[in-house]
């Protein structure tokens, strides 16, 4: 299916920012709850009463049939995980993705946090996540084609020793959650559409410590590692501009 790229109006912007600060600020409350011994239900509680509070929509709850407002990703599970009766445990790799609406405009975003004690390679994968995220932040600028962006994101990712999933990328976003164009985490610097000043998108790299082939539950939603192996996620919301992007998923 053919879709234009859709660009944003100023006033559009202005909406989106105050989306994006609404959900910034409702993922940090949501990843505070992180630590042993917290149901993952609890954090999709906080998620939806802050939500209530404020006057946004949910989006990802009925997006496709998704039970739920907040996806709970650990350890091996790298998105999409449905938040149940499971405990969160000392050592766990919590990947929280989150997405709101506001007056008609959606942001999306994603933290991994670590819950009590880490090994060293887990908070190790959490900060090249979060340095690879803001890397490809860094590389989308009007005028650069896209593919630039999962360039910087898979150079940095591998240097360090770990991969960039494929099968899921980022993407536009603002009248709906998931627009034109694709961002992949992963690529050359010479492919893909350019971006304009105007252009939404959420850029977010899932990054394992094994390999990046992944599999999907019976469940039809929680992606894991094929191997097993950690994976982190981190995502942010920004709107292309003549120079450094603006990111508007900041508390
Ligand atoms: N943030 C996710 C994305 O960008 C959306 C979660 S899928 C949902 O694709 F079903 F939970 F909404
Ligand atoms: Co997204």
């Amino acid at each position: 299916m053919l879709m234009p790229i859709i660009l944003k109006s100023r006033d559009e912007i202005s909406t989106m920012r105050e989306s994006g600060r609404i959900l910034a600020e409702t993922l940090q409350l949501v990843g505070e709850r992180v630590r042993p011994g917290v149901i993952e239900r609890e954090l999709d509680e906080v998620a939806r009463k802050e939500f209530r509070r404020r006057g946004v929509i949910p989006t990802f709850l009925g997006y496709q049939g998704y039970p739920a407002t907040v996806c709970v990703s650990i350890n091996d599970e790298i998105v999409h995980g449905i938040p149940g009766d499971r405990e969160i445990m000392d050592g766990d790799v919590v990947s929280i993705d989150l997405g709101c609406t506001y007056q008609g405009f959606v942001a999306d975003s994603a933290v991994t946090v670590g819950a009590g004690k880490l090994t060293p390679e887990a908070r190790r994968l959490i900060e090249v996540t979060r340095e690879a995220l803001w890397r490809g932040i860094s590389a989308a600028r009007g005028g650069s084609r896209i593919g630039e962006i999962g360039a910087s994101i898979q150079t940095y990712v591998e240097e360090q020793g770990f991969s960039v999933v494929r099968e899921y990328v980022g993407h536009g976003v603002g009248r709906q959650m998931h627009e034109d164009p694709q961002i992949p985490n992963y690529g050359t610097p010479d492919s893909g559409p350019v971006l304009k000043p105007g252009m939404v998108i959420a850029i977010e790299p899932m990054v394992n410590t094994g390999g990046w082939r992944t599999k999907r539950d019976d469940d039809n939603w929680t992606v894991r590692t094929l191997d097993g192996s950690l994976s982190a996620h981190f995502e942010h919301t920004l709107a292309i501009t003549e120079g450094e992007p603006e990111v508007l998923t900041l508390p």
